[in-house]
């Protein structure tokens, strides 16, 4: 395999990555310009640009009482010696990888691997074999699509040795599609095929009784969704003047959906998947007069004249001044039904829209079901959904149809969090405040619950619609880009992945505060939170930062108080797992400012070994580890955009993973696993 000589360190995320993905967000502003004067904010403020006066009014309402009401255990906040290494947590006994710079999938020694699907593999009968230098829109609508992000495994047999492979295609990258690409001139048939391209793809795995080889299948099952596939509006904004369009005068239809980013399992068998960037699809925004539309459209991000992919060209319903409410329905989570290839799938609008990362589920003991969904972008909000209706147990066809409706009826809340340690410790550097811990209590405040809106100024189909703007009104705390949120299956507890924010601090929009406590954030940080008494419906929670990301050497990380010495280092964790263990498994988008590749890392939650984070595999560089699924004896992981480096392009490609040789990168889903211990023992052991 021909490799490309490789920087030894950089310090920055590929602008091509930023290009396609996000839209170039880090290069601009960013669309939270509220004032947004929230508690947490205050109390973590030393440098105040904003006065004296408001930090007074906190400290008499803060006191030493959120301190006396924070009723989260601390298992890591003491200093731990680290002479005496515990024994590995179970599950987290392999031998951590080295951070790497390599073009290949590096997994622990003793651990085999594959490549279960890539970019342009056949998922539809019919599909030919993928060609990159003839590509057809016809080929790619039958075939794996580009990116991939969220992955679930749907299990089809007891053992596991089937199941329904899930996946998200986040986004397009062009130039590396395209041999000659040419940015301002792309042709119909190349739009049509990255349109084809995104979306998500439902494909049949199925592997040997004693291997993690997983292959495609033709199945009954399989299905692509791209952006042309019909979707249903649901919830209480469906059929709102918000939504309608010439294309769709009820705003209840949509074709497609975009960016997919993270997404969630449900305990009823379906897949829900957040629209996160759909904000740079839209072009001429600079052409909406409307002062009010205009505002709106800006919080987003919808921004500019034309858009980096010119789709405007061929279908005015990228053009926000032609087509205004076309960008109003996108920013959901949707929800699909991998068992029924036929039924259509559903945009729930009760859960707000924003650039939502993911939507993921837990069930309360009364059956209502509690939905966490972050808001992926600098200073934005995480928010809850609370259901009206109760869950049926089952897996059948009416238990499934039944609960396909949870999401659209409910209460939505956003939350906001105040730190325990006075503000005069919170700097903005990340040293630790004197209680050891950035910690302290939170409470959910409600947004919107069916046509009842809670938010002064703002119509219910207002608050859905435009869910940014409600959150700024009520006081939400602004969080370093809100990526993957997930409840514990055992404990409850709630884990989230904040991934960086290079804006906070002086010049910014919001200084540090104890939840976000650094000041020019590349690394990110990892927030744990548990709702009061264990309740997945109560308004109030207690929080600490898990994880402070970055150089174990560097003093301001912070890994539970566990030894720095004997952790990998990490930065940007992005996608959260768990393990039958109760591990947390974290994969990681910009391991490159740190100057090594993404992975994935595993950390204990309990006991001794508590922040023990170890780095279990890396992906190659240029490319993202996304979407992990932790099974018993199987671990896969998406890598998506692998080679993505500034100056590559499909003529000059930076990576030759997987196929190697010359051939150009395909993203791909890996299938890692550890042969010969069947039966004896799982992944980590
Ligand atoms: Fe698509 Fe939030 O990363
Ligand atoms: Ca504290
Ligand atoms: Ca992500």
């Amino acid at each position: 395999m021909s490799r490309r000589l490789l920087p030894l360190l950089t310090t920055r995320r590929a602008a091509v990555t930023c290009e396609y993905r996000c839209g170039d967000a880090c290069f601009h502003e960013a669309p939270n310009t509220s004032a947004n004067p929230y508690f947490g904010d205050i109390v973590g403020e030393v440098i105040s640009r904003r006065g004296a006066l408001r930090a007074g009014a906190v400290v008499a309402l803060s006191g030493g009482a959120l301190a006396a009401t924070n009723g989260l255990a601390t298992p890591g906040a003491a200093a731990r010696p680290s002479a005496h290494p515990p024994k590995p947590a179970p599950g987290t006994d392999f031998t951590r990888v080295t951070p790497n710079l390599l073009d290949e999938v590096v997994v622990p020694e003793g651990y085999e691997q594959a490549v279960v699907i890539r970019w342009g593999d056949p998922v539809l009968p019919g599909a030919p074999e993928f060609d990159f230098d003839d590509q057809t829109a016809t080929a790619q609508e039958r075939q794996f699509g580009f990116n991939c992000d969220f992955a679930a495994i749907l299990p089809l047999d007891p053992l596991g040795l089937t199941g329904l492979l899930v996946t998200n295609h986040e986004y397009t990258s062009e130039k590396y599609m395209f041999r000659g690409y040419d940015p301002d001139n792309p042709t119909e048939e190349q739009v049509r095929i990255a349109w084809a391209a995104h979306g998500l793809s439902v494909v049949m795995i199925a592997r040997p009784m004693h291997s993690g080889r997983y292959t495609p299948r033709m199945s009954w099952f399989n299905r692509r969704i791209t952006l042309t596939t019909p979707f249903r509006m649901t919830g209480p904004a469906a059929g709102s003047d918000l939504l309608k369009t010439p294309a769709d005068p009820t705003g209840t239809h949509v074709l497609g959906t975009m960016n997919n980013c993270a997404g969630g399992v449900t305990p009823w068998g379906t897949i829900l998947s957040g629209e996160e960037n759909f904000n740079q699809y839209y072009a001429n925004a600079d052409a909406v007069t409307d002062p009010v539309r205009r505002a709106r459209l800006a919080r987003y991000g919808v921004r500019g004249g034309a858009t980096t992919r010119k789709w405007e060209r061929f279908d005015p319903r990228w053009d926000v001044a032609r087509h205004p409410n076309e960008a109003n329905r996108f920013g959901w989570v949707v929800e699909i039904d991998p068992h029924d290839p036929h039924s259509t799938p559903v945009k729930h609008t009760a859960l707000g829209r924003f650039k939502h990362e993911c939507a993921n589920v837990r069930v309360t003991p009364d059956g209502r079901v509690v939905a966490y969904s972050g808001d992926d972008e600098r200073f934005e909000y995480i928010y809850k959904f609370v259901s009206d209706r109760r869950m049926k147990r089952g897996h059948g066809r009416a238990a499934r149809r039944h609960n396909m409706t949870l999401l659209d009826s409910g209460t939505l809340y956003v939350a906001r969090l105040t730190g325990d340690s006075p503000a005069a410790e919170i700097d903005g550097s990340g040293r630790l405040p004197s209680d050891g811990e950035f910690d302290g209590t939170g409470e959910w405040i409600p947004l919107v619950s069916g046509d009842t809106s809670f938010v002064d100024g703002m119509t219910a189909e207002e608050v859905y619609v435009f869910t940014r703007e409600a959150a700024d009104k009520v006081g939400a705390t602004k969080m370093d880009r809100p990526e993957d949120i997930e409840p514990h299956p055992r404990t409850g507890r709630v884990y989230c992945a904040l991934t960086n924010n290079t804006q906070r601090g002086p010049g910014g929009r919001a200084m540090a505060d104890e939840a976000n406590p650094r000041h020019e954030n590349r690394h990110g940080q990892v927030l744990e939170f548990e709702e009061e008494r264990g309740d997945a419906l109560a308004l109030r929670f207690t929080w600490r930062l898990l994880l402070v990301c970055g150089d174990p050497a560097s003093p301001d990380t912070y890994f539970a108080g566990f030894p720095k010495d004997q952790v990998s280092p990490i930065s940007s964790p992005d996608n959260v797992a768990f393990d039958r263990h109760g591990n947390l498994w974290i994969s990681t988008d910009s391991g490159e400012v740190l100057g090594i590749n993404d992975g994935l890392y595993v950390v204990p939650l309990e006991g001794r070994s508590r922040g023990h984070l170890k780095l279990f595999l890396t992906v190659p560089r240029g490319a993202e580890a996304c979407g992990p699924v932790i099974g018993d004896k199987v671990v896969t992981v998406c890598v998506q955009h692998p080679g993505e480096l500034d100056g590559a392009s499909a003529d000059d490609p930076a990576s030759h993973w997987p196929d190697g040789g010359d051939t150009p990168p395909r993203p791909s889903v890996v299938a890692v696993w550890k042969p010969g211990r069947w039966g004896l023992a799982d992944i980590g052991s």
